[in-house]
This record gives structure tokens, C-alpha cells and sequence, in this order.
């Protein structure tokens, strides 16, 4: 960390504890009023004249002064801390060495635009912690995006089911449970697993989030800016990774002279790019890029009853390019700012987006790609979207984005390495002021268990509290593989997405230019093609056989390439017996 770092962290600290100061300082006078109030009502019926509330003074000092609060006290803080009017999410029930089921933690619902964070270690209850979000915010009208990485949130689609330790707990934090089911809607990347295929072209997509999934450097990255420019000019769309494949081939081949016009494109960037792509598309991502592309406007459904609509992205068919599958998401949010109305703060959002694994968008990512993060999740707030981030501590977190998450839920972190414990303290520094002793506290709690602060509905944090989370009411375990064919075939929105399409696009455009190819060329091309498709087809064969990994190993590549060649000769020979 730098010094600068260091001092904003400082600052930053020095400001929450003044604020919780100030709470606590309002709470002090609060009681002390009503002490005087009742001493003046006392004195009153000795009929002697009502007293100024002298006694305020100690009381309120001695609160602010103070770093701990007694034990006792924080049950009323909380309960009054979190006594929201309007609707709310209920997190869970304090804990005071016991559950306490009459001091319940809760987020505003109209607050849920402030976005938030769910840490913890892995297996600490996160992805729980998000079922039972994502089941409120949706009984409560607000659809739901989430991101479904190991295929264990997919049980929010099928009713949970009573067991004693289950019951033991829901009555523990007092809540009444029942097993419910909320109406979900599975989506897959590309169509690869089960569920309405989401695609991007490649153009909407752009060069910014690309680069990041290429794996680009800067340089490389402002020259695939270039390029993304040539094609609008030239009013060649790019819609497939076919289309930038064409475009870059014929900027470094026959179209150098339109190359030279692209001040600062070197035709050995191009080259390295053109590189990266093709490897890229070898990996199968292609089948992620093209149309028909995902409309958000098909995330913000609701039931003819009213209920929101959750939108699941499964994504256990990509878990090996998690730079993929994160920027994809990163897409998708932007996707939601471009198109959703600006709307201001409203009592209830939009939509709310939980980014499960969000170290994954932030990891090697340029400067540019973190400040289109930081800024997409500034000002998606005004469009009534909220932006739930899921990792393992808030320093996977840049500082810009993390300054703008409203509400934190944390869940136990380790402290077993020096990183770990670095990690920790981080951790702690980021909250507001509290009597609890956070660095014990958090490497203590229990499965299930959190230290949570929202923002309250006046914008403030609410205070510090320890808190076992609710179960939730949907499955815990993954909705069956059948149950989800079945929701997935009797999706209203396969007829839209099912099927890609192939439009007319910078390919085709680049193509019909050439000149006519000569019959041996012909041929050629079409073997080609032929073989490629073939060898596609089959290895597509492969990959779904494997359930698990569909990363290809060098056996496989070289079955896939001796394949190829037999494939071309094969098909070579048909055309010229014709
Ligand atoms: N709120 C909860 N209520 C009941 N059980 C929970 C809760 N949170 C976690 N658990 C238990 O802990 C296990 C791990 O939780 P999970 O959310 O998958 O952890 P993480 O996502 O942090 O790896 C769950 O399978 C469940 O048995
Ligand atoms: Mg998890």
C-alpha cells in the first residue's frame, strides 16, 4: 500500500469514527432527555417547577468519550439502529452471545441502489447470505441478475427443505420458514450448459472489454480502439469474432494502404492481435459473440402476481476463463447503464445485480477497464440498479468502487497467512466505529454469521452488528439438472435468443470486395471450411461428453489438427472428381 493510500485510509477512519461518535453521542442525548423527562415529570408531581435537563451533560460526554459500548446496550442500539419505516430486507438477528431474535438487521429496501458487499473465507456462507438477498429482493417486486458460478444458487428456484438444525436456527433468529420457491429464469453464455443462450456482439461488446479478455496490453489495446473505429467508418459491422478476424487479416494483408490511414495501428500490433484472437476463438469462446444479443430489458421481468423475475446466469461451462466470464458480466451492467432511464433514488430499485467472484473483474485489469467499473458503478445508482459485489475480502475491491458500497456483510475471514492478516486489518479499517473488537470478532464467527452495516434510510451507516443470517426458503441444494431442462424448454424467451443468426456483417462486406477467386482457390477454401466445420463439430462432441473441464489437452489438439488435415484432403478430393 502507498503512503497516500495509507493517509485516505486515516482520513477515512477519522470521518467514520466521528460519525459514529456523533451516533452515538445522539443516542446519549436521546436517553438523557427522556431521564430528564421523567425526572421533570417526578419533580412536577412534587409540584415543584419543571427542571432544566441538567443531567444531559455527563451522560452525553461519557457516551462520545467512550470506545466501548456495555454489552447490554448494543440490543437496544441495534433495534433502534435498524428500525426502518419503509420496506425492508431482513438480513438476520443480532448476536449477543446468543441469537437475539427481536434485534433485526435489515437494509431498506429503497437503499439497495447504494450497493453492497459480501465477503467472507470460501465456505463461509456468501452465496447463502446472497440466496436469502435475492429471495427478498424478488418476493418484494425487484428483479433479480445473478451470476450462478458453481451451479449452488440454482436451488432458489425449487422450495427449500425443513431438517431440525434448520428449524433450530430459523427459530433461534426468529424466522418463520417456509419453504418457497422464486421464479427463475436460467441463462447460459453462448448456450453452453442449460439455459436461454446470452451473446454479445462483438461491436457492443467493444474494444475496452475485449482487450481485457484478450489479455491485451495498452498499446494493444489502443490499437483494437483503432480498429473498432476503422469498421464504424468503413460501416462494416463487427458482429461475430469472425468479423474482427476478417477485418484484421485484411488490414494486415490486402488492406495495408487503409492501415497506413490509421495513424499509430503498426501492422505488427494488428498481427499480435489477429494472434490472440484466433487463440481466443480456438478456446470456443466464439460461441459468446454474435446475435441475437441479450436485450436487459428481458432481466427486468416480473410475475403477472408481482413478484420479480430472477435471472441466473450459469456459468459452470466457462469456470476455466474466468476473465471471460467476469468481463462478460462487466458487460452486461454496462449493457443496463446505456439503456435503463435515468430515474433518481426511488423507494425501490430497478433491479439488483449480484457479482458473485468479483476478484475475477478486478484482477489485471488497465486502468481504463477499473475506471469504467468505478464510474459504471457510480452513476448506475441514478438508473435504479443496485450492484451487489461477492469475494473474499474488500481489499479485492479497488478503493473507488468499494467507497461507493452502501452496505457490508462479512462473513468470517482467516488470518492463518501475513496476507490474510493484512487482508483482516484492511477489513476492519474499512468499517464505521464500534465497540465490538472487529479483528477478533470477524476470524471468530460462526458458518452463517456476519458483520453487517447498511446504509440507514437517511444515508448513514447504521451501526455495527453482529448478525446470524437468515436460511433461506429456496432449495440449498442445486435445483435438479431435469427441472431445469424443463423450465429452460418452456422458456418464452428461447423462441427470441435460441437460435444465433449470421447477419451481414464485416466478413461478408470484405469478402464480396475481393476479387473472384480462381476454381483452385475455390477449392482450397472450401476444404478448408469444410474441414473446419467438421472439426468443430467434433470437438464441440468432445467437449460436452467431458463434463467438467472442456479446456482441450495437447492430445486432443493434435487429434484435432490430424483430423483437420484428413478432413481437407477428404473434401479436396470430392470437389475435383465433380
Ligand atoms: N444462512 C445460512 N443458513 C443456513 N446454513 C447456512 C447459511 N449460510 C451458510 N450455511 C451453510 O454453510 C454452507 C456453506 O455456505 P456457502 O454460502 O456455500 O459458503 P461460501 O459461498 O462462502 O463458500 C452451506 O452449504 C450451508 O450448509
Ligand atoms: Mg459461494
Amino acid at each position: 500500500m502507498t503512503t497516500s493510500d495509507d493517509a485516505k485510509l486515516a482520513a477515512e477512519e477519522a470521518a467514520e469514527a466521528a460519525a459514529a461518535a456523533e451516533e452515538a453521542a445522539e443516542a446519549a442525548r436521546k436517553k438523557a432527555d427522556e431521564l430528564a423527562q421523567a425526572a421533570a415529570a417526578a419533580h412536577q408531581q412534587e409540584a415543584t417547577a419543571a427542571v432544566e435537563p441538567e443531567p444531559v451533560v455527563e451522560p452525553v460526554e461519557a457516551a462520545a468519550s467512550t470506545s466501548s459500548t456495555p454489552a447490554s446496550d448494543i440490543v437496544e442500539i441495534v433495534k433502534a439502529g435498524y428500525a426502518f419505516e419503509g420496506p425492508a430486507l431482513v438480513i438476520g438477528a443480532l448476536v449477543d452471545g446468543d441469537a437475539v431474535p427481536d434485534a433485526q438487521v435489515r437494509i431498506p429496501l429503497g437503499m439497495l441502489n447504494r450497493h453492497g458487499l459480501v465477503a467472507g473465507a470460501t465456505g463461509t456462507g456468501k452465496t447463502k447470505t446472497l440466496q436469502v438477498l435475492a429471495e427478498q429482493v424478488a418476493a418484494q417486486g425487484v428483479p433479480v441478475f445473478a451470476a450462478d458460478i458453481k451451479g449452488d444458487l440454482s436451488g432458489i428456484a425449487s422450495p427449500g427443505v425443513a431438517n431440525d438444525k434448520l428449524t433450530a436456527r430459523s427459530e433461534s433468529i426468529g424466522q418463520d420458514w417456509q419453504p418457497t420457491a422464486t421464479p427463475t429464469e436460467f441463462f447460459t453464455l453462448g448456450g453452453l450448459g442449460t439455459g436461454v443462450p446470452i451473446r454479445a456482439s462483438v461491436e457492443t461488446f467493444g474494444p475496452l472489454l475485449l482487450s481485457k479478455v484478450l489479455g491485451l496490453n495498452e498499446t494493444q489495446e489502443s490499437s483494437l480502439n483503432l480498429v473498432f473505429h476503422y469498421a464504424r467508418e468503413a460501416g462494416q459491422p463487427l458482429v461475430d469474432l469472425g468479423d474482427l478476424r476478417s477485418l484484421l487479416t485484411y488490414l494486415t494483408g490486402d488492406g495495408k494502404a487503409a492501415l497506413k490511414e490509421l495513424g499509430g495501428l503498426s501492422s505488427a500490433t494488428a498481427g499480435v492481435i489477429l494472434r490472440e484472437l484466433i487463440a481466443f476463438a480456438d478456446e470456443g469462446a466464439d460461441v459468446f459473440f454474435g446475435q441475437p444479443e441479450i436485450s436487459t430489458s428481458d432481466f427486468l421481468r416480473t410475475t403477472p402476481d408481482g413478484k420479480g423475475i430472477v435471472s441466473l446466469l450459469e456459468v459452470p461451462s466457462v469456470q476455466d476463463k474466468p476473465a471471460l466470464f467476469s468481463t462478460f458480466l462487466m458487460h452486461l451492467l454496462a449493457q443496463l447503464f446505456r439503456e435503463l432511464p435515468e430515474i433518481g433514488d426511488t423507494d425501490k430499485p430497478k433491479l439488483v445485480f449480484f457479482f458473485d467472484e468479483a476478484h475475477l473483474l478486478f484482477k489485471d485489469a488497465s486502468k481504463d477497464f477499473l475506471e469504467q467499473v468505478a464510474q459504471t458503478v457510480r452513476l448506475i445508482r441514478s438508473k435504479g440498479v443496485g450492484v451487489f459485489f461477492v469475494t473474499h475480502t474488500p481489499k479485492d475491491v479497488p478503493s473507488d468502487v468499494l467507497e461507493q458500497l452502501g452496505s457490508r456483510i462479512q462473513h468470517q475471514l482467516r488470518a492463518h497467512t501475513p496476507d490474510a492478516a493484512k487482508a483482516l486489518k484492511t477489513t476492519v479499517s474499512t468499517y464505521p466505529h464500534t465497540s465490538y473488537d472487529l479483528e477478533e470478532v470477524l476470524t471468530q464467527l460462526s458458518i452463517g454469521e456476519a458483520i453487517v452495516t447498511v446504509m440507514n434510510e437517511k444515508g448513514a451507516p447504521s451501526p455495527v452488528a453482529w448478525t446470524r443470517v437468515r436460511a433461506p426458503l429456496g432449495s440449498m441444494e442445486p435445483t435438479p439438472a431435469a427441472q431445469i431442462e424443463a423450465n429452460v424448454s418452456a422458456s418464452s424467451l428461447l423462441a427470441k435468443y435460441g437460435t444465433a443468426v449470421n447477419p451481414e456483417s464485416a466478413t461478408e462486406m470484405i469478402d464480396a470486395n475481393k476479387p473472384a477467386a480462381t476454381t483452385e482457390e475455390k477449392v482450397e477454401e472450401y476444404s478448408d471450411r469444410w474441414a473446419d466445420e467438421i472439426n468443430k463439430r467434433s470437438r464441440r462432441g468432445r467437449g460436452r461428453a467431458r463434463s467438467s473441464t472442456s479446456r482441450q489437452s495437447p492430445l486432443d489438439r493434435a487429434a484435432g489438427e490430424a483430423g483437420r488435415t484428413l478432413a481437407r484432403e477428404l473434401v479436396k478430393k470430392l470437389f475435383r472428381r465433380r
